[in-house]
């Protein structure tokens, strides 16, 4: 079986232009896999890199070395060296990505905020909203709340907002950075069971998990970061 990722090689290093060129190395040779159906949680304590990592796969951060090959239906793509059209292309088929923090947008609404993935998929506006109440509403956000812009939601609605945002559409590799942290134990199980539905779907996750009881829950294997430790 091929893997749906595979990094090898990763190196990074920040450099810090407004303090004097200072060289931050974060990361150096990691490499790791990730398979259809699978949860790898990538571990390690607080600056060892987990998130770098993650917004290096989905081509935010840039690679300084490596290569980081999505399989893209019969093709595959480097996202350390692709063009940023393909780049694009292939977070808008292939890559979908839960980041720690919701990017609100000015004066849309929650559902339509959750609904937008399927619309740009090709889903009828009234499908799309339908499934993202229904996602939402699992969630347990409000009914109330579906019509307001996110900007002024608790941290836990709009951390499950983005949540509903990032798992609605089908995408074969999923990325997560800490999508529990601010969740109380009741949405936590719901967002255990749809990550237990993507595997089953045969979606491949790689993510960040600092709750202990979610990582073990759903995650297959963990990756230490630290092993990829730059010397400084
Ligand atoms: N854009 C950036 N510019 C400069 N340094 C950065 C940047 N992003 C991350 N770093 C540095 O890289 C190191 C790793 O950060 P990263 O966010 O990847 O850690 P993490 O493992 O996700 O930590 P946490 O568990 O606290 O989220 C930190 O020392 C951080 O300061
Ligand atoms: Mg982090």
């Amino acid at each position: 079986m091929t893997p749906l990722l595979s990094a090898s090689g990763l190196s990074k290093t920040f450099v810090l232009h407004l303090r004097e060129g200072a060289r931050l190395p974060v990361v150096a040779h990691a490499a790791f896999e990730v398979f259809a159906g699978e949860c790898v949680a990538l571990g390690g304590p607080s600056g060892a890199g987990k998130s770098s990592l993650l917004k290096m796969v989905y081509g935010n951060y840039r690679t300084d070395a490596g290569a980081i090959r999505v399989r893209d239906g019969a093709e595959t793509v480097d996202v350390a060296t692709a063009e940023p059209r393909r780049l694009l292309r292939l977070r808008a088929t292939t890559i979908g990505y839960v980041s720690q923090f919701l990017r609100v947008i000015p004066r849309v609404g929650a559902r339509d905020v959750v609904a937008e993935p399927l619309v740009v998929d090709g889903a009828a506006p009234d499908e799309a909203r339908e499934r993202a109440g229904a996602l939402l509403a699992r969630l347990n956000l409000p009914e109330r709340l579906w019509s307001l812009p996110p900007a002024t939601f608790s941290g836990g609605e709009q951390q499950r907002v983005n949540i509903a945002r990032g798992l609605i559409a089908h995408r074969p590799l999923l990325l997560m950075d800490e999508p529990t942290a601010s969740l109380d134990a009741a949405n936590r199980a719901v967002v255990v069971e749809l990550i237990e539905e993507k595997k089953r779907a045969g979606v491949g996750i790689l993510g960040i998990f600092h709750d202990a009881e979610v990582r073990e829950a759903v995650c297959d294997r963990v990756i230490d970061v630290t092993a990829f430790q730059a010397a400084a």
